[in-house]
């Protein structure tokens, strides 16, 4: 199986302009920052905005360029090596927890870098692609460096939360107005169904194949965890009650200290987002929560995570919209009333941490070569999460799309749905 399919194999004509439009908006995304914001990391998990800029070129350059010429010439011998993250049959990858620093190539020579891929790129594309090989692998680029853009987003989020100075990213959005309706579950059936990828476009490996599950009754959350929602479960001891957490969640509770969700303050009344330091929106999801607090709150509601199945039966019937990067908000707005029965706010906003372990479909088999750790060999010890957030770019998730993260992770846009039994 591919690891990256074209549904279309005369897509080439698009490429290029998909191209030109996906790498400017990494570079949209960076039209904010000081110099000096390109090369901080604040913890090993997030990078430096300079080095997202290299290593999305960098994949081009070496899934692409280098394995389709013969006679390419790469630009740097050791960026090889500097922007490689974790592909083990490439060769050796500069340390994760050392990103930081590479004060050298400077911020002008990583730009300057991504001009020479484009050239090389634009070029390609500019002529007939009847590999569908070559075009997938150019397609598997460009949803990699949007992958790439929400990590920029969220590790620079980290990187100015950890600066006393709270620095802001962008001014402050408006509040959005909206009605905002209680909490309610929607039965949702069961029986034997399908999930998985079965359309023609692009999707990740991971997403196929489609295949069947079996769902009892089930009934799901009509809308996301809000923050004043979550802010009872704080107040009511939540992270001091042994009893609500699973084993490994409350060692995590006494070890990092956890006593909120990871932005919030510590009168629970404001939080930070990427405007700096604002209140909380108390009709907003709640987000920067781990697999396990997401797992504590469901048990304390009386309630429990929905399987990525559960989720995704329901995702597949309804359109993708929702709060993505493109709205320009960067931060989970508040939510609107579901009409009265229905499941709303599924994509966007925040990624909702599911009770799935990350693991592969049946009939699952990993891309030959490099291409093939992307995915497959991160099958363990991860939970899934569905449904894109505030960071995600718009069209880049669909209903079958599977985000995975460690259990522990606090930084990304990650909230949580519940979801019940039917008894
Ligand atoms: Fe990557």
């Amino acid at each position: 199986m591919a690891l990256a399919r074209m549904g279309n194999a005369d897509r080439t004509a698009d490429l290029g302009e998909e191209y030109r439009r996906i790498r400017q908006a990494t570079e949209e995304l960076c039209a904010p920052l000081e110099i000096e914001d390109y090369g901080v990391q604040s913890m090993p998990e997030a990078s430096p905005a300079k080095w997202h800029l290299a290593h999305t070129t960098w994949f081009f350059e070496e899934f692409v360029c280098a394995a389709w010429d013969a006679g390419y010439e790469r630009t740097h011998a050791l960026y090889r090596q500097l922007f490689n993250s974790y592909y083990v049959s490439i060769g050796p990858a500069h340390p994760r927890a050392e990103r930081g620093l590479l004060t050298r190539p400077t911020v002008r020579e990583v730009y300057r870098y991504r001009e020479q891929i484009d050239e090389h790129l634009l070029a390609l594309c500019g002529r007939r692609i009847d590999d569908a090989e070559l075009a997938g692998r150019i397609l598997l680029g460009l949803q990699h460096e949007q992958q790439h853009q929400e990590l920029l987003l969220t590790d620079l989020k980290h990187a100015f939360w950890r600066n006393p100075l709270r620095p802001a990213y962008l001014p402050a959005a408006h509040a959005r107005p909206a009605g905002f309706a209680p909490l309610a579950f929607v039965d949702c059936g069961g029986g034997l169904r399908e999930i998985g990828y079965a359309g023609t476009g692009f999707c990740f490996d991971n997403e196929q194949p489609a295949h069947r599950v079996w769902a009892e009754p089930y009934r799901l959350a009509s809308r996301p965890v809000s923050n004043s929602e979550f802010r009872e479960f704080v107040r009511d001891a939540g992270y001091r009650r042994a009893d609500l957490w699973l084993s490994d969640g409350w060692d995590a509770v006494q070890r990092e200290g956890w006593a909120r969700p990871l932005y919030w303050s510590q009168s629970l009344d404001s939080e930070f987002t990427l405007s700096g330091e604002t209140g909380i929106d108390p009709h907003a999801p709640v987000s920067h929560i781990s697999f396990y607090e997401a797992q504590a709150f469901s048990r304390w509601a009386g309630a429990r995570l929905p399987s990525e199945a559960e989720w995704e039966l329901v995702a597949k019937t309804v359109p993708v919209r929702g709060n993505f990067v493109e709205g320009g908000r960067m931060h989970p707005a508040p939510m609107d009333s579901a009409e009265s029965g229905a499941v709303s706010s599924l994509f966007g906003d925040v990624w909702e941490w599911t009770a799935s372990p990350y693991g592969p479909y049946p009939g699952y088999s990993a891309a030959r070569g490099a291409l093939g750790e992307y995915n497959g060999k991160f099958m363990a010890n991860q939970f899934v999460l569905r449904g894109g957030s505030c960071a995600t770019p718009r069209g880049h998730v669909r209903a079958s799309y599977r985000n995975f993260l460690d259990p522990k992770a606090r930084w990304q846009f990650s909230g949580v749905r519940l979801a019940k039994d039917v008894s």
